[in-house]
């Protein structure tokens, strides 16, 4: 009998940058297929640390990142990035194309998709996030929200069965916020969403992992997390 491996999952993962900060002292977390799960935490607490090492951006000081049972590392990099769908914090670090257009099309296009498949899945993935009106524009123009809405479309154009996003929510309007809760609530992938917007996570995520100065100090259903506010206080929420 085979089992599916899980599509995430961090052992002992502990990372420490350059100039010597602990950000993550020891992660383990096992995330099914399919599964949706909010990060939670401070700031500085190590969201942004830890999903940075799903698709390699950084790689484990200690410890280990496996992705659909594939081991990261320099040699599994290409092949862990087509699993792993990345969207940045700041989206002014994933858009530079000169056309919105051009700059959905990049991932898929990269893969090597045809150029008429590659426009099909530009156009799905703007209308998802409500963007199509900005493909002729120029990325580095646009408001925040539209930034934002744009960099999440280019992750969705390459169609990765893992999506991760870091504090995705941020400069939405109320409008655009509801569509992206829409949007992730009604997707299959396996979503890991690092947030601050804790009602997200409660409506997108039935499970929700607290990050406190580089440890998990709870794992459980996200009800049951985000009730505890003794737990939510000593961790800086
Ligand atoms: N490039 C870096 N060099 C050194 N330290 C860093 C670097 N990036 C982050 N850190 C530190 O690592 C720790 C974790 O940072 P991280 O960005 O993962 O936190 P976060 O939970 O995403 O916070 P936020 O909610 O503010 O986005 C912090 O102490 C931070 O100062
Ligand atoms: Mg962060």
């Amino acid at each position: 009998m085979t089992m599916q491996a899980p599509a995430v999952e961090l052992r002992a993962l502990a990372h420490a940058y350059d100039d010597g900060t602990a950000a993550l002292r020891g992660v383990d977390l096992s995330i099914p297929a399919g599964a949706a799960v909010a990060i939670v935490g401070a700031n500085g607490a190590g969201k942004s640390t830890l999903l940075q090492h799903l698709n390699g951006l950084l790689l484990p000081s200690s410890g280990s990142v496996h992705i659909d049972g594939l081991q990261l590392s320099r040699a599994t990099l290409a092949e862990v990035r087509r699993k792993v769908g990345y969207v940045f914090q700041d989206a002014d670090d994933q858009l530079f194309m000169p056309t919105v257009q051009d700059d959905v099309a990049f991932g898929p296009l990269n893969l090597g998709w045809s150029a008429q498949e590659a426009q099909a899945r530009v156009e799905y993935a703007l209308r998802a996030v409500g963007a199509w009106q900005l493909a002729a524009r120029t990325p580095y123009r646009l408001s925040g929200g539209e930034k934002r809405a744009v960099a999440i479309a280019g992750v969705l154009a390459m169609a990765p069965p893992i999506l991760v996003l870091d504090e995705p929510s941020s400069s939405l309007d109320p409008a655009g916020r509801r569509r992206l809760i829409d949007l992730l609530r009604g997707f299959t992938h396996t979503r890991i969403i690092a947030t601050h917007d804790l009602n997200l996570a409660l409506e997108v995520c039935p499970r929700v992992v607290l990050l406190h100065q580089g440890r998990v100090a709870a794992d459980g259903e996200a009800a049951m997390v985000l009730g505890d506010t003794a737990l939510l206080q000593h961790c800086g929420l």
